[in-house]
C-alpha cells in the first residue's frame, strides 16, 4: 500500500498552531492522526479537540517517539529552534519513512525579514543531517495556520512541495489533495530556501494589509 493510501499520519508538534490545523484537515479527510508532543497529556488534549471539531474519533495523542513510530509519514511542525533536536529524538524511527518538514527558519524578533541559515535552507540542512534513509519533503511554509485551523474556511492557496525523492513528493501532494488543497512540485529540497524565504515576505504583507496571505501559482494546465 502506498503511504498516501495508508491514510495514517503523525504530527510532531501537532499541539501547535500549524500542527493543529494539519491534524484537523487530515482528520476531516478520514486519516488516522497521531499527535506527538513533549507532553503526552497535552497531545491527548489536542487530539480530543481535533476529534470534537471533526465529529469523529480520528486523532490520538502521545509522545514524540510513540507518534513517530505510529505512521509511515511523519510531519515535523515545531519552531526552528527545536527542529534539529526534535528530529534527532526520533531519528531511528524515521528510517525508510517520509518526513514532511514545515520549518521556517524565522529569527525573532525580525520575522518579517528574510534570514536564512548558513547553507541556505533549514529543511535542506535537515535532509543532509538525516541522510538519504529519510525522505525529507518540505511543505506548508506558505500556508497560514489560521486558515487550516478553521474548517469553515477554504484554504485559498497552493502548497509548494520540495524534495529530492520524487515519489515521496508525489505521496505528499496526494495527501494534501486529500485535504482539498492544491499542492505543486517545486523541485529538489534545496529549493526549500525559496519557500522558507517567502514566509517572511508573507509576514510583511500580512502586517501591511492586515490579512493572512498565501501563494497562488497561475498559468498551470487544468489538473
Ligand atoms: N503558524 C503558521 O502559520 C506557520 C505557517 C507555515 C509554517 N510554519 C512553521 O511551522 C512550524 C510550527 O509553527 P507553529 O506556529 O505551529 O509553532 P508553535 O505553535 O509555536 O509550536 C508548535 C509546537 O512545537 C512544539 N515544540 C517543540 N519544541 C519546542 C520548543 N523548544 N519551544 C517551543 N515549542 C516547542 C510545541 O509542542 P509541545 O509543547 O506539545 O511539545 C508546540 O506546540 C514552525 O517551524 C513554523 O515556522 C508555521
Amino acid at each position: 500500500m502506498s503511504a498516501a493510501a495508508d491514510k495514517r499520519v503523525a504530527i510532531l508538534g501537532g499541539t501547535g498552531q500549524l500542527g493543529h490545523g494539519l491534524a484537523l484537515r487530515w482528520a476531516l479527510a478520514g486519516y488516522a492522526v497521531t499527535i506527538g508532543s513533549r507532553n503526552p497529556d497535552k497531545a491527548a488534549q489536542s487530539a480530543a479537540q481535533v476529534n470534537e471539531l471533526a465529529a469523529a474519533q480520528r486523532a490520538a495523542g502521545c509522545s514524540y517517539r510513540d507518534a513517530a513510530a505510529a505512521a509511515p509519514v511523519v510531519v515535523l511542525s515545531v519552531p526552528y529552534a527545536a527542529q534539529q533536536a526534535t528530529a534527532d529524538e526520533v531519528r531511528d524511527l524515521l528510517e525508510g519513512k517520509i518526513l514532511i518538514d514545515t520549518t521556517v527558519p524565522l529569527v525573532p524578533p525580525k520575522v518579517a525579514r528574510v534570514q536564512l541559515p548558513a547553507g541556505g535552507s533549514a529543511v535542506a540542512a535537515l535532509q543532509t543531517s538525516l541522510g538519504a534513509a529519510v525522505k525529507v519533503v518540505s511543505a506548508f511554509q506558505n500556508v497560514p495556520a489560521s486558515a487550516l485551523g478553521d474548517p469553515s474556511q477554504t484554504v485559498d492557496c497552493d502548497v509548494l512541495v520540495c524534495g529530492d525523492d520524487v515519489p515521496a513528493r508525489e505521496t505528499v501532494i496526494a495527501m494534501i489533495a486529500d485535504m482539498g488543497i492544491r499542492a505543486l512540485h517545486a523541485g529538489p529540497v534545496v529549493n526549500s530556501a525559496a519557500t522558507e524565504a517567502m514566509t517572511s515576505l508573507l509576514i510583511s504583507i500580512n502586517s501591511r494589509y492586515k490579512t493572512h496571505a498565501g501563494i497562488r501559482v497561475t498559468g498551470l494546465p487544468d489538473q
